[in-house]
């Protein structure tokens, strides 16, 4: 295992990172166990992030470890256009029985932002094929993170992502973000007040006309953008929108599914049934890139009424690679063993609890919680925006614990296996860094 220090670290351009500053001041990980990372230096630095959001089992859960070593050595490649092989077919299976036999079919992608491109494509081919290809139109909303594709980023809301690369596609718009923080500061899951906001829809579809709408995407918890809980009933009204305009909805769970509200999907959470799901990360617990959309049954008919062919011409080449395969299979069996959502449901109220005691710290102006997941919204510096919440970052790290910063919110999405002492570890160091911080 190379443990040392890279000769040099100029030639990687690392990904949405500060490489000037990083390059400087190196935060370098060599092994990961359990919740913990260990960085170059030999420290134990406490996983607050899932890595991103993608380890809810732990780091090298030996199952999973064990299917992927097995798989490398046995079928280390297989195309799926044209081909199979049965580990992507028995793995498809078992995704539909996580999710309850609510979907029909699952299509394989490699990352979060290829199930988003590869959902919205799905959605114009699909009304294409029922003969309503005049519905074109995308609408994401604002603060909505959908990877980096080009159509993820048409209906991802958060400028920077967009800025430098130009008009994205056509058609696309945008609902309102439902962040309040006059009205809805220090909630507890849901908040209290917004669900009028999914009403914009009406006013969107009005100005486009339904005939031009292809689908709704959004993140039910919005996470890039810093942890956005959706307000009580604002699902259920977007669901009932797009049922009444014939447009689809699709959730992006690209970070909540796979547990992270202690349910299946955040769909089970909020009892909302989207028409496709969006998903990466928990799907092989980070180990192997892999990615999966979740179609309705009907969505999947609408294609198979087609003369005979291909239907979709659409796919990548590592589609249901088998080693990804593998990794997905073993984590779903992991789940199952050791109780998974169970366990990070009894976690829940301790972790709210632990999360909630942060108030009263110096620049903290939100805190929210829902599942396993955290938001805490600190004051910018005047002039200075995401300065606040990098500086506290930069000594959490110093101080052994990974957390994840984004504007000037810090998001906590520690793996579901934390026990109660790496919650009181996790909050005994942030309330430390932030009782320090300028
Ligand atoms: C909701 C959501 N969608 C899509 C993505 C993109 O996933 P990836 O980075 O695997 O392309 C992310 C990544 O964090 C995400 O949070």
């Amino acid at each position: 295992m190379n443990e040392s220090r890279p000769t040099s670290m100029s030639s990687f351009w690392m990904p949405f990172t500060n490489n000037r500053d990083f390059k400087a001041h190196p935060r370098l990980l060599v092994s990961a166990e359990g919740m913990y990372y260990k960085d170059v230096d030999g420290r134990q630095v406490l996983d607050g992030t899932a890595g991103l959001w993608c380890v809810p089992c732990g780091h090298a859960q030996p199952k999973i470890v064990a299917a992927v070593r097995e798989m490398v050595g046995q079928l280390d490649f297989a195309p799926t256009f044209q081909m199979g092989h049965p580990a992507a077919f028995d793995l498809a299976e078992k995704l539909m029985e996580y999710t309850g036999h609510k979907f029909g079919q699952v299509f394989y992608t490699n990352s979060g932002s290829e199930s988003v491109d590869t959902a919205l494509k799905m959605a114009l081919a699909y009304h294409r094929a029922r003969g309503q290809g005049s519905r074109t139109r995308l609408i994401g909303r604002e603060r909505g993170y959908h990877g980096v594709g080009f159509g993820g980023l048409s209906v991802g809301g958060i400028g920077p992502n967009r800025k430098s690369f130009g008009p994205l596609l056509p058609g696309a718009d945008h609902l309102p973000h439902t962040h309040n923080l006059q009205k809805n500061a220090f909630t507890r899951g849901e908040p209290e007040h917004g669900a009028e906001l999914a009403d914009e829809l009406e006013k969107i579809v009005a100005l486009h006309d339904p005939s031009t709408i292809a689908a709704v995407i959004v993140e039910p918890v919005a996470g890039s953008t810093g942890v956005l809980i959706p307000p009580k009933g604002y699902l259920k009204k977007l669901r009932e929108i797009c049922t009444k305009h014939g447009i689809l909805l699709i959730f992006d769970e690209v970070i909540t599914g796979f547990g992270r509200l202690g349910t299946p999907m955040a769909a089970d959470f909020f009892d909302v049934e989207p028409d496709m799901i969006t998903t990466a990360k928990g799907l092989t617990n980070g180990t192997i890139p892999m990615g999966a959309v979740f179609t309705k049954q009907f969505i999947y008919d609408a294609f198979m009424d087609a003369p005979a062919g291909i239907e979709l011409f659409h796919g990548y080449t590592y589609s249901g690679h088998p080693v990804a395969c593998a990794a997905s299979l073993a984590t779903l069996e992991v789940f199952k063993e050791q109780k998974i959502l169970e366990h990070a449901q009894g976690m829940q109220a301790y972790w709210e609890d632990a999360v909630h005691s942060l108030r009263g710290l110096p620049h903290v102006i939100d805190i929210r919680t829902v599942g396993i997941i955290a938001g805490i919204e600190l004051e910018p510096i005047a002039g200075k925006p995401g300065a606040r919440a990098y500086a506290a970052f930069k000594q959490a790290f110093a101080d052994g614990i990974l957390i994840r910063t984004t504007g000037d919110i810090i998001a906590l999405s520690p793996p579901l296996v934390l026990e109660k002492q790496h919650i009181d570890e996790l909050f005994g160091k942030l309330a430390k860094v932030l009782k320090n911080l300028e």
